[in-house]
């Protein structure tokens, strides 16, 4: 699903630049562009950000 359409970025990507380490929406708009522009897209791109870091498990398996 798109969330910003000024940069055509998904729910999908957003999730993916968590995984990879952005943690605040300063993060996701620095790597994708989400938010600088019309700003519609922010309060849903910070709701995608934290129920994906919710999702994250907060401790390193050791083997
Ligand atoms: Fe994201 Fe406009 S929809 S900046």
């Amino acid at each position: 699903m798109y969330v910003c359409l000024c940069h055509a970025v998904t729910d999908s990507q957003i999730k993916n630049a968590v995984i990879q380490g952005d943690s605040s929406l300063a993060d996701v708009k620095k790597r994708l562009g989400v938010g600088d522009q019309c700003g519609k897209c922010v309060k849903m791109a910070c709701h995608i950000i934290q129920r994906e870091i919710n999702a994250q498990p907060n401790y390193y398996e050791v083997a």
